[in-house]
């Protein structure tokens, strides 16, 4: 039957509400932690993506969580905007103050319900906790018409009692109930139990829209997902690149192209316009500095590679032998050959369009096509993905007060690495020569020198952008001070400037964390 949903209205028996939450349960995982900036690109991303829902983050845990969802609330139109609560009133009210200004605000409030959560977590009995439920649904639906809630832990729960605290959800006025495999410990039958029971035996659960939460320790999240669709969950909640706690949640892509691929076993549809999938993917690799690893289904840069000679017969044949969807319906592209060294800035600036750059002010476009003209210079072939990352590369560097300029190194087998670096700070260049062991060592402690801190390096990573000796080197390098921790990316054909571009990067982006929590700061750093 459908239902009448408050934020989408008639919602059909097949139709799948994708829910992201990379920007709360992906962005709280280690190492993948977003600034403003990076979290409202992401959320424009999501929208063009076609996510129903994005939850922007807990708007209580921090200033900088309830900022970004509020920001993401004014700024991303199409899909419900969710914030995430406990069920204390405290986190409630901030919640509903960070949605507000969203065109289909949701508040999305949880609390655990298995036994050993309420033991050792809660240190709340049962029947407390079911009275939180209905406390903390009847707040939130003050606030916004559309609520969430979720039963912490609930693949672990106590059938009866999960059962009531459903009912008492509902009957508090909840339009989603949310069933998290919060711990990645159940299977497939499982979830197909649990769906299947709270349906038939809950009063009211015709009304609500049903949903499943997987987490992917056992690598099941997204086979966990599959099976609560077909038990009758009809929002599924997922990350890009399935990041997210310990071994992430269901990956957004793959639950998608499952439900396309597989329309004979599961004819559902989702609002995901698949074609967007890879460059969504890329985005978010970008912003983070993780790939995804080469197999990773969907987006990985094998998951539609044919090597052995059997199957690259077959393909030759008839793609359907070894093919069961096409790379070009999740964005990959035949040709991502580009202009040369002789294209012009319009060409340039088309181009960046269609790979999702549309709207890039022209000191950006300057500064890119700058460095495009460069790279075409010292490299035979330039492909897409070389332009995504020197654009990447450029993106975000508007509160830049460090400007890489130059590097000379002269490295080797016989003797110390020296580098000569010169850095723009604040508007003044400063040159610096240094030795060190190796040249990216020599590299890092000339911009220690030019602008000196108290930043540990605490991770270095080099990546090839494409293929080939003349590939550009992507970079990452991770800096951590007093308890902030910051991602830089950098690209060139040269690792060791990549490298000096990834930790310049790293310390601008300190410098704005650092300006945001003790304002003053920054000027005293130099
Ligand atoms: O995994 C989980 O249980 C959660 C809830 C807060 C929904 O992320
Ligand atoms: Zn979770």
């Amino acid at each position: 039957m459908p239902i009448d949903h408050p934020s989408f209205g008639r919602l059909d028996d097949d139709r799948v509400i994708m829910f992201d939450t990379t920007l709360r349960d992906g962005e709280q995982s280690p190492g993948f932690s977003m600034n403003l900036a990076e979290k409202i690109r992401l959320a424009h991303a999501l929208a063009d993506l076609g996510a129903d829902v994005i939850e922007a983050g807990f708007p209580i845990a921090s200033p900088g969580d309830f900022e970004s969802v509020d920001a993401i609330a004014r700024a991303v139109r199409r899909p419900v905007i969710c914030g995430l609560a406990r069920s204390a009133p405290g986190d409630i009210l901030r919640a509903a103050e960070a949605v507000r200004h969203a065109e289909r605000p949701r508040i999305h409030t949880f609390i655990s319900t298995s036994p050993l959560h309420m033991k050792y977590k809660l240190r709340m009995e049962p029947d407390a906790v079911l009275e939180a439920v209905t406390a903390s649904v009847t707040l939130a639906r003050r606030h916004t018409a559309d609520v969430e809630w979720s039963a912490e832990d609930g693949s672990r729960t106590e059938p009866d009692f999960l059962a009531r605290c459903v009912e008492a959800a509902i009957n508090a006025g909840a339009t989603t109930i949310n069933i998290p495999d919060t711990v990645g410990y159940a299977l497939p039958e499982d979830l197909t139990r649990i769906f299947t029971d709270l349906r038939a035996r809950v009063p009211g659960a015709d009304t609500v829209v049903f949903s499943a939460h997987n987490h992917n320790d056992l690598g099941l999240a997204v086979a966990n997902t599959v099976a609560a669709l077909r038990a009758g969950a009809r929002q599924v909640e997922c990350t890009i690149n399935g990041i997210g706690e310990r071994a992430g949640n269901a990956a957004l892509e793959e639950i998608t192209m499952a439900l396309r691929t597989r329309q004979d076993a599961v004819p559902l549809r989702t609002g995901i316009a698949s074609e967007r999938i890879l460059r969504t993917s890329r985005l978010l690799s970008t912003i983070t500095g993780f790939d995804v690893q080469p197999n990773k289904a969907i987006v990985g840069r094998n998951a539609f590679a044919h090597e052995s000679g059997i199957h690259q017969d077959g393909m030759l044949k008839n793609a359907q032998t070894y093919e069961i969807m096409t790379p070009e319906s999740v964005g990959w592209t035949k040709t991502n050959l580009v202009m040369g060294k002789h294209s012009g800035r319009a060409a340039f600036r088309d181009k960046l369009a269609t790979l999702g750059y549309a709207d890039i002010g022209d000191n950006l476009l300057n500064d890119a096509f700058r460095r495009f003209k460069d790279i075409a210079d010292r490299k035979k072939i330039v492909y897409d993905e070389d332009i995504v990352a020197l654009v990447d590369d450029e993106v975000d560097r508007d509160h830049t007060r460090i400007r890489f300029i130059s590097l000379d190194v002269h490295a080797g087998s016989r003797g110390p690495a020296c580098a000569e670096l010169t850095l723009e700070v604040d508007g003044v260049q400063s040159t610096q020569s240094e030795v060190g062991d190796g040249p990216v060592d020599a590299t890092f402690r000339a911009i220690r020198a030019i602008f000196p801190h108290e930043a540990s390096l605490v991770l270095f990573s080099v990546g090839a952008v494409t293929e080939g000796t003349d590939a550009q080197a992507k970079t990452t390098v991770r800096l951590t001070e007093g308890g902030k921790m910051v991602d830089g990316q950098g690209a060139d054909t040269d690792t060791i400037v990549a490298s000096a571009r990834a930790y310049v990067h790293a310390l601008n982006k300190l410098l704005v964390k650092r300006l945001r929590t003790e304002p003053g700061a920054l000027l005293a750093s130099a």
